[in-house]
């Protein structure tokens, strides 16, 4: 009797189990087949500036200034996002010899060209933390020497082309909308609000979910073996394009990283000055540019839609080369941290384009002021 009794019951539970698996993937099918249709061109090739954005940019600023002063490190202030650096080293950026016309565009308009540089490498959280736990991994490119005239007035004194990235191809959020909702949620410690606002299931972010999901990623051996992302749009020329940097190895000599203590706090850190400045080998990366065919499902005013390749593919324009160097020093690592990277420090032919973009300008600034101001006062 108790035997039947437990045989049915098993039974009731393996068929149970086996519909909540069906549904499950049934509504994950609906759930992709509704993003693709969703998902479909045309598109515009201008930038669509909704109402009310620069009343939101104000919240995000008032937002993130809070994130700062709650994540200073003993006296100085750091940045509100990709604070920990695994190191500011020195890079050539070499424009291709044998450039196509059309590529010629902004920094990239003398083939062969070579442009004397700045890198610098780092983790996405807003507190430096051990580099094993998952995270986004920053990459951002200073060019020196850059004549022409600053996208931004009060830039005019400096000549420099900054590159911004991460090791994701798409962001999290879409505009600056969602964005405000979603940090505001999280500085608030609601971490479910953030990407499920209310009850109506048509406010929830489930693919963005998973976009912030897989952004928080294991760390790579090093900072020198993982591909980084503009992620959003920016001019080129009259063209609208995202750009990568990806490791090309065969530019370089051969080299095999030894395997580094993934226990140690700042392993890429490690990593990075084994193989510059230990083994004195060089890092080779390419620069590379999607341009938008807004034909296809490319948007501006959207960071959560990756641009398929197979829709516009990458071209390299330029090589990247980090010299054997030592970098890892107390005073080059303050110079480093006192450093501003900014997607809007540049010339007209890069601008930057788009809402995370346009939203990026005003809070890069006010935050790089605020904690560039309380360190001076220390
Ligand atoms: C398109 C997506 C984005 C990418 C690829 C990106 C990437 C980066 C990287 C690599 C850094 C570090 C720069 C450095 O090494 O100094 C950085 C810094 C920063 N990011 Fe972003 N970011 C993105 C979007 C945003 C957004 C939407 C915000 C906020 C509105 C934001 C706020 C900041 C701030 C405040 C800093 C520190 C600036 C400083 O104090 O110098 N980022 N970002």
């Amino acid at each position: 009797m108790l035997i039947t009794l437990w045989l049915r019951l098993g039974a009731f539970l393996g068929k149970t189990l086996l519909w909540l698996l069906g549904l499950g993937l049934l509504g994950w099918a609906l759930l992709m087949a509704w993003s693709t249709w969703q998902h479909r061109g045309p598109v515009s090739a201008e930038e669509l500036i909704p109402d009310g954005e620069a009343a939101m940019t104000q919240d995000i600023i008032q937002t993130a200034v809070r994130i700062v002063d709650q994540h200073r490190e003993s006296t100085r202030y750091l940045r509100d996002a990709h604070a920990k650096a695994h190191g500011c080293v020195k890079a050539e950026v070499q424009v291709l010899p044998d450039l196509a016309t059309e590529l010629r565009q902004g920094v990239f308009s003398e083939p062969g060209k070579t442009w004397q540089a700045m890198m610098r490498l780092s983790n996405g959280n807003a507190y430096p933390q051990f580099d094993s736990i998952r995270d986004a991994r920053g990459m951002a490119i200073k060019l020196f020497d850059v004549p022409g005239k600053q996208l931004l007035s009060d830039r005019q004194g400096h000549s420099e082309q900054d590159f911004v990235m991460f090791n994701h191809p798409n962001f999290f959020v879409s505009d600056v909308a969602e964005y405000r909702q979603n940090v505001a949620a999280q500085a608030d410690g609601k971490k479910a609000m953030a990407f499920f606002p209310g009850w109506d299931p048509r406010t929830w972010q489930v693919r963005h979910l998973f976009i912030a999901l897989a952004t928080l990623s294991p760390a790579p051996a090093s900072p020198t073996q993982t591909t980084y992302f503009s992620v959003s749009p920016y001019k080129f020329g009259d063209a609208n394009a995202k750009f990568r940097v990806m490791p090309d190895p065969d530019s370089c000599p051969v080299y095999a990283l030894p395997t580094q203590n993934q226990n140690l706090p700042n392993f890429l850190r490690s990593a990075l000055n084994q193989q510059l400045s230990t083994d004195r080998v060089p890092a080779c990366f390419v620069l590379q540019i999607q341009r938008q065919d807004a034909g296809k499902y490319m948007p501006i005013e959207d960071t959560s839609i990756e641009w398929s390749e197979s829709d516009a593919p990458f071209e390299t324009v330029a090589r990247i080369k980090l010299p054997a160097q030592d970098f890892d020093t107390p005073a080059l690592n303050l110079q480093c941290d006192n450093l501003s990277f900014n997607p809007w420090f540049g010339l007209e032919a890069h601008r930057p384009i788009g809402g995370i973009n346009r939203l990026r300008k005003a809070v890069y600034e006010a935050i790089s002021d605020y904690r560039h101001s309380r360190n001076a006062e220390q």
